[in-house]
């Protein structure tokens, strides 16, 4: 999703690791009227969605505890994976706009499915019956 999956086929979704993509800024502290600052690692994905908003901001790209960001007034907003939000909790935040559901997938080089593809579709194969299966309970 941020790096555009270039080169690979996405032919499972393996229905784990899921959490969503959200905008969280501070609790209670209403928008700038200005550009907004908005910290992320997730600077591609960002900019998409504001862009398709039609929203002027600056990204601050950031590798890690971005929810320090908003608390030393480095940024208004971040954009991050929130599970159970209680990260966000922790640090005086709160999740605003649902960006994207999020899982992990199992992806494929396309070149190597080409090359070999029975093998690789067996595998996919495989893996997507113990997703059914674990699905039905
Ligand atoms: C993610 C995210 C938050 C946390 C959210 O970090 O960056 O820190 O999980 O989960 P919560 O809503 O249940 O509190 P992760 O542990 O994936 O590692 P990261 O810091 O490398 O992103």
């Amino acid at each position: 999703m941020e790096y555009g999956g270039q080169g690979l086929y996405e032919p499972l979704d393996l229905q784990i690791a899921k959490c969503k993509l959200m905008t969280a800024g501070a609790i209670g502290v209403p928008e700038p009227k200005g550009r907004l600052r908005v910290a992320t690692k997730f600077v591609n994905v960002a900019k998409r969605y504001y862009a398709e908003q039609g929203r002027q901001v600056d990204i601050i790209k950031l590798y890690g505890s971005m929810e320090l960001a908003p608390l030393v007034g480095l940024a208004d907003k971040i954009i991050d994976v929130v599970d159970t939000g209680n990260t966000l909790r922790a640090n005086g935040l709160e999740p605003q706009e649902m960006i994207a559901d999020i899982s992990s997938r199992l992806v494929v080089n396309k070149a190597s499915m080409k090359m070999q593809h029975a093998r690789i579709q067996a595998l996919i194969d495989t893996l997507r019956t113990a997703v059914e299966s674990r699905h039905r309970g």
